[in-house]
């Protein structure tokens, strides 16, 4: 279970999923081993408590997005449970779910298309109060309009109120963005990217007026970002999400201090060094984030993490990224000869062999072990129990995948979801013995 703050929590999610269907890709779905299903969060469990920032921090596509949707109702979960308040908000119906959306407010990544460009300021941000039934008259509306852009910094409000988007500069916008989301005193904003489209200088203002009228407002808060320095500088908590699961989660001392999980220990690598004499590795974890319709079998993260041992769900497929990377050290001539050897693409392997399409899968092993040889230490060798040669294929025998699971670290209030740290049964780790 992830850490749980002492506080009675305001929201509480469980083993929560979101998947998508795919609408193209028939053909992908027919080569591939591709389920045609996008599992964007994949059993996430968390619970926050009044008042607390929690971080949602992650590379593209990792699933942030959506879970931030999810928590307000505005894309449906296809099973586990989110309680808002101890009251079950999956499943509800639209007008079901309208008396919560007074608490429940979202700040969108795009200011330009979260404002309707033919209302005025005034009209969009004062929509909701309207909607709600809240207010005497329409003086009483546009006073409460003018009271809550001033506080997101629109002043004097009567310069803004009648405009129009198009007459605002993005920070602007952003801020009337701001003000239509607390306008009805919510108790749960999900900001998602508030920032990242915004110009450089307006940035630092953005983020410190959200910290403003949290603590002002007492709200709790969803931060989601790739960007870990506002992640550090804004949260209280952080959860690194990787292909819709969380990877580990705790305080942001623990988790930019001593990182455990190896992708955050990756991900703050990769944050560019502000001083330039410094010439820190920047050492990206390999490969790329794979596709979320076929993720990797076991832990996602194990074909680019260096630290990946035997139970991790190593699978002939990976074979693949480990043969580029030789191939990007090798002489041409020999880069030409060894890749005829095996196909490209989906045809590359199936779930227990490498085919041998351009050569005999003779040559195909011998290349095998050839990479063997030369790189023994490559974590994909660990999940190697055997190769052998088939009738047209190599066969791999692999050790069985373990899926990991998010478990709290001892002596910490961090929770980490890695084999490393909760060994499977017969295998030992240098994390664990520690
Ligand atoms: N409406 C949608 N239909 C199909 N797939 C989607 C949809 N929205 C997001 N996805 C997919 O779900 C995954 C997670 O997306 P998202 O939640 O936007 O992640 P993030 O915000 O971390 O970038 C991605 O693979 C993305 O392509
Ligand atoms: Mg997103």
């Amino acid at each position: 279970m992830p850490t749980k703050p002492d506080v009675a929590s305001l929201v509480e999610i469980s083993d929560l999923h979101v998947h998508y269907a795919l609408r193209t890709n028939a053909v992908a779905r027919l080569v591939g081993r591709s389920s045609g299903t996008v599992r964007a969060v994949d059993g996430v469990s968390l619970s926050l408590a009044p008042g607390e920032v929690l971080g949602l921090v992650g590379e593209s596509g990792s699933g942030k997005s959506t879970l931030g949707r999810a928590l307000l109702g505005l894309v449906s979960a296809t099973s586990g449970s989110i309680t808002y308040d101890g009251r079950e908000i999956t499943g509800l119906r639209e007008s079901q779910l309208r008396p919560l959306r007074r608490d429940l407010q979202m700040v969108f990544q795009d200011p330009h298309a979260s404002l309707n460009p033919s209302m005025t300021v005034g009209r969009s941000v004062g929509d909701a109060l309207r909607v709600h039934g809240i207010g005497q008259s329409a003086d009483a509306r546009r006073s409460a309009v003018a009271a809550a852009l001033e506080r997101v910094g629109l002043a004097p409000a009567e310069r803004f109120i009648d405009k129009y988007p198009a007459e605002l500069s993005g920070g602007q916008k952003q801020r009337a963005v701001i003000a239509r989301a607390i306008i009805l005193n919510p108790k749960l904003l999900v900001a998602d990217e508030p920032i990242s489209m915004l110009d450089m200088s307006v940035r630092a203002k953005i983020l410190g007026l959200l910290d403003t009228l949290r603590q002002e407002l007492g709200l709790t808060f969803v931060y989601i970002t790739h960007d870990l320095a506002s992640a550090r500088f804004f949260c209280d908590r952080v959860a690194i999400m990787y292909l819709g699961k969380i990877v580990e989660i705790g305080p942001v001392s623990e988790i930019f201090e001593n990182p455990r999980h190896p992708y955050t220990k990756a991900l703050l690598r990769a944050v560019p060094d502000p001083d330039p004499s410094r010439t820190v590795a920047r050492d990206l974890p390999r490969g790329e984030i794979p596709d979320a319709a076929d993720p990797p079998l076991g832990c996602s993260f194990h074909p680019r993490c260096s630290s990946a041992f035997g139970p991790c769900g190593w699978e002939p497929r990976d074979v693949r990224m480990v043969l580029e990377q030789r191939w990007t050290r090798v002489p041409p001539d020999q880069y030409a000869a060894e890749s005829k050897l095996v196909s490209d693409g989906p045809r590359f392997a199936s779930a227990d062999a490498i085919h041998a399409s351009g050569g005999s899968p003779g040559e195909v092993l011998a290349l095998l072990e050839d990479e063997r040889t030369a790189r023994p230490d490559e974590p994909l060798w660990k999940g190697v129990a055997g190769m052998s040669v088939s009738e047209r294929s190599v066969r791999m025998e692999m050790r069985p995948a373990v899926e990991p699971h998010l478990r709290p670290v001892d002596g910490a209030d961090v929770s980490v979801s890695c084999h490393l740290y909760h060994p499977p049964e017969g295998y030992e780790t240098r994390e664990s013995r520690s």
